[in-house]
Formats: C-alpha cells, sequence, structure tokens
C-alpha cells in the first residue's frame, strides 16, 4: 500500500495537516534529540521526520520497509542513513540509539505491542522515544478519500489502522514495553497525539 502512494504522500499530509505537520516534527525532534544523538526514525516513510531530527543534531538512521517511500526520502537528504527495513525486527545492535522518533507511524505497525519492544530494545537505557499520531485518522480518512485528488489510495486501509489505542492506551502499552517517564501532548485541538518515554 505505502509503495502505491508514495507518489502522493507528502502532498496528502500536507493538505491533512494544514501544513501544521511541519511544527509537530520540529516539536517532536525537539522532545527527545540532543546534538551528537544517534536516531533511529523508524517508519520514516518519505523522510520529514527524520530530516528534522537531523536538523536538531541527530545522526540519524531512517527506516521504512517501502522502497519508493525511502526512494523519496534519500532526495531529501544525504546525511540521513537511509535503511530499508522491518521496524518489527531492526536490523540493530540492541542499545544502538539515543533517542527514536515514529512520524504518523504507529498505527501502521502490524503489532503495535512488538513494536514498542522493539524499539526499546535498540534504544539505550535512558534513551528516549517520542511517536506521534492521528488520533481521528480512521473517522476522517474515508472523507479524505472521496475528496481529494489520490485520496482513493487511503480508502484501503489495513485493519490495524482502524483498531488503534487512545492516547491513554498507547502510554500503558509504552509502560509494558519498557518505558518510564511516559506522558503525551496533544495538538491541534487533540487531533494529533505526541507521547514520549524513557526506555527504562
Ligand atoms: C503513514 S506513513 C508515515 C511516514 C512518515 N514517518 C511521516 O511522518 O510522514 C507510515 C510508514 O510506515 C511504514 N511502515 C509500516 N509498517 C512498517 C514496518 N513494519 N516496518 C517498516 N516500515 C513500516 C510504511 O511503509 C510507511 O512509509
Amino acid at each position: 500500500m505505502f509503495d502505491r502512494i508514495a507518489p502522493v504522500y507528502d502532498a496528502m499530509n500536507r493538505l491533512m495537516t494544514a501544513g501544521l505537520d511541519r511544527r509537530w516534527r520540529a516539536e517532536t525532534a525537539a522532545a527527545v534529540v540532543r546534538p551528537g544523538d544517534r536516531v533511529l526514525d523508524a517508519c520514516c516513510g518519505t523522510g520529514d521526520l527524520a530530516v528534522a531530527c537531523a536538523r536538531a543534531g541527530g545522526k540519524i538512521t531512517g527506516l521504512d520497509f517501502s522502497e519508493r517511500m525511502l526512494a523519496r526520502a534519500r532526495r531529501k537528504s544525504s546525511e540521513v542513513e537511509w535503511v530499508q527495513g522491518d521496524a518489527l525486527a531492526l536490523p540493530f545492535e540492541s542499545g544502538s540509539f539515543d533517542a527514536a522518533t515514529v512520524g504518523f507511524g504507529v498505527r501502521n505497525l502490524a503489532d503495535l505491542e512488538a513494536g514498542l519492544v522493539e524499539l526499546r530494545r535498540v534504544l539505550r537505557p535512558g534513551g528516549r522515544l517520542a511517536p506521534f499520531y492521528r488520533v481521528w485518522f480512521d473517522r476522517i480518512v474515508p472523507l479524505l478519500g472521496k475528496i481529494l485528488p489520490g485520496g482513493g489510495a487511503y480508502t484501503y486501509l489495513p485493519a490495524s489502522v482502524r483498531r488503534f489505542p487512545g492516547p491513554e492506551d498507547l502510554v500503558k502499552l509504552m509502560r509494558s514495553a519498557g518505558f518510564g517517564e511516559t506522558g503525551y501532548r496533544l495538538f491541534a485541538g487533540g487531533i494529533v497525539a505526541l507521547h514520549t518515554g524513557v526506555a527504562e
């Protein structure tokens, strides 16, 4: 599915967030990235969050399993290391990163709990995680699929995208996966939630 929507992904994102996603990405990077940090941006897609993390001074690895999304990401930065791989079986040693981010990607993980555990594994103890996601995605997508050019691609969604926990539930799942100091902020009147946690 993501290979198929790669050509329209950035335009759809700007439209669906009225351009606010740029600010959310900068805030996400500011929340967890310190200069010199080794940072994993998992489910990096076309790379905008990875690039925001690089601007915050991190040494970034962007990972996605869609080669077409990665092809677009590669055009945006040659400083970021772009890796094709599965977020549920990350091709990195345990404790390899100081921080990890996931932009609009946790919804797409076929197994959210396993994904969080895997992110915890590749972070060093004390490493910071910041995923953000659209809280109401499942309600607005059918509408956008009808009205936006190319939006039809979004009407085909895996079941995992439709059944997603609310912000409080995601906090609980992060705790079960081994994160402490968990919390979240809501953006744009509660449309988007940015969670943070520290690997224990
Ligand atoms: C909604 S896009 C988000 C892209 C980008 N992070 C952003 O902020 O715009 C979700 C991405 O997650 C990727 N993805 C989903 N499951 C994955 C997995 N198990 N491993 C790697 N990438 C995955 C998809 O290929 C897609 O590029």
